[in-house]
């Protein structure tokens, strides 16, 4: 089958796996290129390991220092004619290369927020881990079912308090526009949320790794968060999503408690804007990208999702001297690139005069198309797209 993007809205419908296994390759090459990562990972858990940051902590892992992964993800399979979605892709390609490396690799395909998932993964870990040494938490979704109560959550991106006017771009057809998003009306935006996108799920994980015994003396686990400059501070940080990444902050107090018997130690890394599936959705978000891609890329600081994991691993998390650098509130910072002022300053004067006369000139809205299309396997160097995809690929996952 011949396969073509196909989009709606900010979602593409259609993933090409050929596309995405040369992603994955160039990723692993990137990981590769920067040496071998001392002192890292060798048993390690990706929740929410099949596209953006997760993905990339999984390759980087793998590559870096030759860590057996077991990756738990939500996608579609491939099956029969029926296309899968793009981490499926993402999966068996890097599946594929890591067995080709002789690496341990496998996957499970559902839903992380569950009870069942939890117990699937603790089984996959005993019976050929024993133990892991890393959980890398990286989950993005817009809803959850609560394992507890069978509540289903779901989380809205809604400034607090009144409403939010900025410009944003529609990038699939280049027009810049206002737009005005409404506040939170109602007493359960926030809490829902917080339940999505909040620290509850990574403090259940790894309350139940931890008394199933899988998880080992001196282990680390890391989420990820976002913070971000003042003109999006109403839809993003000061917004509902931004308390959900407070509670997710909060939480490491409490696991480093709760790993402390262990030498345990839990980190909330703070990472760069970019275009992954899930930033796409957020309104004004994709324009500050674009505008942030063309300043850092005229800097030469330009970072991608495996550049950011690959500077994660190996100058945050795993120094040779073993020391972890924080910032004030106890948070690793890997944005610290996209936050230096003289950055900051230049996206705001850009900020100030883009419109859509102006947008392909002095943002990187070609960059940001790209790389959009580059998430679904398409638009990616090498890859010739009016041959027949090779869709015979495999995930060794338990369902
Ligand atoms: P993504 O959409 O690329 O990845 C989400 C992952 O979660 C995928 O592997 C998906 O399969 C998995 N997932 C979603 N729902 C699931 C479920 N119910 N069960 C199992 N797996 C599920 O998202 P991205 O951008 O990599 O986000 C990961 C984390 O990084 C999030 O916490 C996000 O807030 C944070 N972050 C993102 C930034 C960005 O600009 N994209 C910047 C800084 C932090
Ligand atoms: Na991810």
């Amino acid at each position: 089958m011949i396969i073509q993007p196909r989009t709606r809205g900010f979602i593409c419908l259609t993933a090409h796996p050929d596309g995405a296994l040369q992603a994955v390759k160039n990723q692993i090459e990137y990981v590769k290129s920067k040496g071998e990562i001392k002192n890292g990972p060798k048993k390690v858990l990706v929740i929410g390991a099949s596209t953006g940051f997760g993905l990339s902590s999984r390759i980087t892992a793998a590559f870096g220092s030759d860590a057996a992964t077991i990756g738990v993800f939500f996608e579609k399979p491939a099956s029969e004619g029926k296309m899968g979605t793009a981490g499926w892709y993402n999966s068996a390609a890097f599946e594929k290369e890591a067995h080709a490396a002789g690496l341990y690799a496998k996957s499970i395909n559902g839903d992380a927020f569950s009870d069942e998932v939890k117990k699937e993964t603790i089984e996959l870990i005993k019976k050929d881990l024993g133990q892991v040494d890393l959980v890398v938490y990286s989950l993005a979704s817009p809803r959850r079912t609560h394992p507890k109560t069978g509540v289903a959550h779901a989380s809205v991106l809604k400034p607090i308090g009144q409403p939010y006017t900025n410009k944003t771009v529609d990038f699939h057809t280049g027009v810049v526009s206002d737009v005005t998003i409404a506040p939170v009306e109602n007493d359960v935006d926030i809490p829902n949320t917080i339940a999505v996108m909040g620290g509850e799920d990574w403090k259940f994980w790894i309350e139940e790794l931890k008394a199933a015994g899988v998880l080992a003396e001196g282990v680390k686990t890391v989420a990820y968060s976002y913070i971000g400059p003042e003109l999006t501070f109403p839809i993003y940080r000061n917004g509902t999503i931004g308390q959900a990444k407070n509670d997710l902050e909060a939480t490491v107090t409490v696991l480093n408690d709760l790993l402390k018997d262990l030498n345990g130690v839990s980190y909330v890394s703070v990472n760069k804007a970019l275009v992954t599936q899930s930033s796409s959705a957020i309104p004004v978000v994709p324009l500050y990208i674009s505008l942030l891609y063309k300043v850092m890329k005229a800097k030469g600081t330009h970072e991608g999702t495996i550049e950011q994991m690959q500077r994660l691993f190996a100058d945050r998390l795993y120094t040779e001297n073993g020391e972890v650098a924080l910032d004030e509130a106890g948070r690793i910072r890997v944005d610290d690139w996209e936050m230096a002022d003289d950055v900051q300053a230049e996206v705001a004067k850009l900020w100030n005069e883009i419109t859509t006369e102006n947008l392909s000139e002095i943002s990187d809205i070609e960059g940001y198309r790209k790389e959009f299309f580059n998430l679904f396997g398409f638009e990616i160097d090498g890859i010739d797209y009016e041959k027949d995809a090779n869709e015979n690929v495999q995930v060794t996952s338990i369902e």
